[in-house]
């Protein structure tokens, strides 16, 4: 099997139109010469592609389809996310000026069922502190950069290292600082909005920009959930700098405004100085914060992926199909040794999270580099999956990367197990099912009519699933009975 589209320069992101029209972006990332800056390119039936905008600030990090435009995430610097018209080409800037120029960036928006442009904003740092570990990052490079921006307002712990600066000179540094200063301990930081390490939104034209919630160290992946709820990814942190944490997996979070998801000192719900998170050595790392009990309680995850697997953006799975709702999940892999032990491989596929207990599957792997995003064809046929292409570290952190190896792979959904549920319908087979037990129910709701049946399917599910009804001496509805209800409901209650 081959990639559908072929040569694109570090890919990370990919737009489905309802019409089925495919749009993909080059982050513009210049490894290996490839040209910089982001691209923007539509891709044609053939897999052929045609150019529509150039020159955009690397690394572009989303690309989502909205109401006949493409909404653009420009990592940096500084941060931009723009709109793009499909029908007229205009492309307008709708946020400038977001935090850039340090570890991650402005990621990928997803528009929420309050009609808001929701994104996640990356820490500037791996937790919190500048060390020399920024100039090993690839697409970085530099250790003068930005610092981190706090969400809610927090006071600073004596917390401080001493760093080797890459002229060789030992330097004290210090949190939410830029590197070699080191703020007064006990110095009181107002929450900012923007900020980094946070979820933020505003309308879609770019105003009221607003905080949703603060302490998630890189937001790489948003979905809003059909009844409403916010998941995001969230990128571990890393074995590296002043400030290590070792075996910190990446996490599944909902995302609650107002909420606080523990970084820099709590990472997926527990305490960066907890033994899971010590060095080999037993070295524990101290807190930044001083406010703690000031903060709103620490958020848990719904789920930890394996450390290093670099959980990145996903996709719901259509309604036609058995596994309908839950995600799938791209992990890009590790990007070890720059940020952690070095290791076999880690990542590199795609993982199913069932939904309704927040479990994690194993897909099947195909020869792809690094999966960074999917989505589905509008009929639910295919799966197109973004292979960011040969992206390695050398054991000395040097980057091998390989330009024109990214792409974009159009997998039949059956490929990825994903069997289409056999279709159920009201009159077919609902009905059928209920008739003997109709009357003695009437005085309830009437358990042949699509209406009643529809508006209470919660509940009747929950009586034929263990809640006693049918009661004795009826003997209970089969499994399969039951499964077939759940297919009716989760295919949208077919007539
Ligand atoms: C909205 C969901 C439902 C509720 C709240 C509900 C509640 C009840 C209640 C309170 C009774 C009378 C007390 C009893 O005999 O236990 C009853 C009777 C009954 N229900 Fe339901 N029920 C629901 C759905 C169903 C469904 C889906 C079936 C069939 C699959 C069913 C079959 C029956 C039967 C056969 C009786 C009569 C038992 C008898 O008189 O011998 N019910 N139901």
């Amino acid at each position: 099997m081959h990639p559908y589209v072929n040569h694109l320069n570090f890919p990370s992101s990919i737009a489905i139109a309802p019409d089925g029209a495919v749009y993909v972006a080059e982050t513009g990332l210049p490894f290996d010469h490839a040209p910089k800056g982001g691209r923007v390119l539509k891709v044609n039936e053939d897999g052929s592609v045609q150019e529509l905008l150039s020159q955009l600030r690397q690394p572009v990090n989303g690309l989502v389809w909205h109401e006949h435009g493409l909404i653009i995430s420009e990592g940096g610097f500084p941060g931009r996310i723009s709109r793009y018209d499909l029908a007229t080409g205009e492309c307008k800037t709708l946020l400038d000026n977001l935090p850039g120029f340090g570890n991650y960036h402005t990621n990928m928006v997803a528009i929420g069922p309050d009609n808001k442009m929701y994104f996640g904003q990356g820490a500037m740092t791996n937790s919190g502190v500048i060390g020399a570990d920024s100039h090993d990052l690839a697409w970085l490079r530099e250790i003068r950069h930005e610092a981190d921006i706090p969400g809610y307002d927090i006071t600073l712990s004596d917390y401080a290292a001493t760093v080797t600066d890459p002229e060789g000179r030992q330097i004290s540094t210090g949190a939410f600082a830029t590197f070699g200063h080191r703020h007064v301990p006990g110095t009181r930081l107002a929450g900012q909005t923007p900020a980094t390490a946070c979820i933020m939104r505003c309308q879609l034209d770019g105003s009221e920009l607003e905080l949703v919630a603060w302490g998630i160290r890189n937001a790489f992946g948003l979905l809003f959930l059909p009844d409403g709820r916010l998941i995001a990814t969230e990128q571990g942190t890393d074995v590296r700098g002043v400030r290590p944490v070792w075996n910190c997996p990446d996490f599944l979070f909902e995302i609650k405004p107002g909420a606080w998801y523990g970084w820099p000192d709590y990472l997926g719900g527990k305490p960066i100085n907890a033994p899971v998170y010590r060095s080999p050595q037993g070295v524990a790392q101290e807190f930044i914060l001083a406010n703690h009990a000031d903060l709103p309680a620490v958020e848990k995850p719904l789920l930890a992926f394996d450390v290093n697997a670099c959980a990145v953006k996903m996709v719901q799975v259509p309604a036609r199909f058995e596994r309908a709702g839950d995600l799938i999940v791209a992990q890009f892999g590790d990007e070890r040794p720059m940020t952690g032990p070095p290791g076999p491989p880690v990542g590199r596929n795609l993982v199913r999270v069932d939904t309704s207990d927040w479990s994690l599957h194993q897909l099947p792997v195909f020869p792809w580099h690094r999966p960074i995003d999917i989505a589905f064809s509008p009929d639910g046929e295919f799966v197109y999956v973004v292979d960011f292409g040969d992206f390695e570290f050398t054991a000395k952190k040097d980057i091998v990367a390989r330009a024109r190896s990214g792409g974009v792979w159009k997998i039949p959904a059956d490929y990825l197990e994903l069997k289409i549920m056999s279709p159920v319908s009201f009159e077919k087979d609902i009905a059928p099912l209920f008739n003997q037990f109709r009357a003695s129910m009437m005085w309830r709701l009437d358990l042949c009519k699509y209406d009643d049946v529809r508006i209470n399917a919660d509940m009747i599910l929950s009586q034929i699933d263990g809640g006693g009804m049918p009661p004795s001496p009826y003997p209970p509805l089969t499994s399969a009975q039951i499964t077939m209800f759940q297919d009716w409901m989760k295919q949208g209650y077919p007539r």
